[in-house]
């Protein structure tokens, strides 16, 4: 299957949420890998929440939810000031050490993201990483996260590409998994090492490192 676009997720694929985990750690020694995990998995929470009651709000508002929620649940007291700190290492997170070799490889295809991330939170993110995309899509454009269909047709428009010949690349296997439901060629970068998701159905390919990315489509 050759391919119009590669679409890439952002938060787990390109950039690795976990470097929040040293500042947490300098706030509160010794809970920093902890608190940087409830923090994920209850921003993800929240956006499968928001999704279904139908109550969408800005992914930065989620993430500050999240961090709060999660500060609670561990007991630790969060300031204004950490609190602003820590949303700042999200417009700072690092970029996975694969990334941009990968990218260079593949520069001869069109490259987007496709995210929850707000404009207010990615749009700073990718400039500070130096990393360049055809198009950086948001969320924000339909009001709904991901998985929802409508996210995923969001790329398929603005790339005016039929879905099979889009590329949609992501670290996150519900994202993948999503993104395969609705149409797309789909790339799961399984990092952790994790089973598929008993959906039904399974990514295109599943690779260990976005470094494999190239070669499987070069
Ligand atoms: C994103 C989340 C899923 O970037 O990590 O869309």
């Amino acid at each position: 299957m050759s391919l119009d676009a590669l679409v890439f997720d952002a938060y787990g694929t390109l950039f690795d949420v976990h470097s929040v985990a040293s500042r947490c750690e300098s706030f509160w020694p010794g809970k920093g890998a902890a608190l940087s995990t409830a923090w994920r998995v209850k921003q993800l929470e929240y956006t499968w929440q928001r999704s279904l009651m139908q109550r969408y709000a800005p992914f930065s508002q989620v993430t500050r939810e999240a961090l709060a929620y999660a500060c609670e649940a561990l007991g630790l007291q969060l300031t204004v000031t950490q609190m602003e700190a820590l949303m700042g290492e999200y417009q700072m997170l690092s970029a996975y050490p694969d990334v941009a070799s990968a990218l260079e490889k593949l520069s001869g295809h069109k490259t987007a993201i496709l995210t929850n991330g707000s404009p207010d939170m990615i749009e700073p993110l990718v400039k500070q990483s130096g990393l360049s995309f055809d198009a950086v899509l948001s969320v924000e454009a339909v009001k709904i996260f991901k998985p929802a269909p409508q996210v995923y047709a969001l790329a398929r428009t603005q790339l005016t590409a039929p879905a099979n010949r889009i590329g949609f690349v992501s670290s996150n296997g519900w994202d993948a998994l999503g993104a395969k439901s609705f149409g797309f060629t789909v790339y799961w970068i399984n990092r952790a090492g994790a089973p598929v998701d008993r959906l039904g159905f399974k990514p295109d390919a599943i690779l260990k490192s976005l470094g494999d990315l190239p070669e499987v489509l070069l």
